[in-house]
């Protein structure tokens, strides 16, 4: 079994890898900062009993961000406010050793969850991700996510979809 925590000194950063530089980079050494500083907050999967330090099987963080409605399609648009805010997913990742067998798909629905518990508290109109390639867009692609008119790598998962995959789950 396992478990979602939040990131802490007892997590194993530095053993971590997923085959991206970038995200190991983010996960060792900007992670724990930009939690301390409110600029996101990084939580991560482990195994129920695990011991420190504690081997991360994959991660994600979470940041507030304010969109122009008008950068949404035209449909979603005409519904909301000139400024609304939603929640970015900043980072998404799954130790090699995990990868393809289902782990991104349960660090995901554990971020639908933490966006729930924010859209219950202060609202938000769904979920945003940059993707970083076409394969990235892919993924995202197959659980949902629709890409933004104006950027086709930045990808938008309203809060109804989040609904229905969090009661479907
Ligand atoms: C992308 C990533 C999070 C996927 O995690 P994972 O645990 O391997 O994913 P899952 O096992 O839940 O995959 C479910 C399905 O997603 C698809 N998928 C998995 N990895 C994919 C990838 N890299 N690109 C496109 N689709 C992918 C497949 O259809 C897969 O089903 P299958 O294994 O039956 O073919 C992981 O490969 C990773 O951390 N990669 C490096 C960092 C990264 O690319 N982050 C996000 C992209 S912007």
């Amino acid at each position: 079994m396992s478990k979602i925590e939040l990131l802490e000194k007892s997590h194993d950063r530095d053993g971590f890898d997923c085959g991206s530089e970038p995200l190991n980079l983010f996960l060792k050494q900007t992670a724990r900062q930009h939690a301390e500083r409110g600029i996101s907050r990084t939580f991560v999967l482990v195994d129920e009993g695990a011991t420190a330090p504690k081997p991360i099987v994959g991660f994600f963080s979470l940041n507030i961000c304010q969109i122009k409605s008008e950068s949404l399609s035209p449909a979603e648009a005409k519904k909301l406010p000139r400024d609304v805010s939603g929640i970015r997913l900043g980072r998404l990742a799954v130790s090699k050793k995990h990868q393809r067998q289902g782990v991104g798909k349960m660090v995901l629905v554990a971020a639908m969850g933490k966006f729930m518990e924010i859209f219950n508290t202060a609202g938000g109109i769904g979920l945003f991700v940059d993707a970083k390639d076409q394969d990235g867009k892919n993924y995202y692609e197959q659980y949902g996510f629709v890409p933004m008119p104006s950027n086709e790598l930045e990808l938008f998962l309203p809060v109804k979809t989040i609904h229905e995959a969090l009661s479907a789950h």
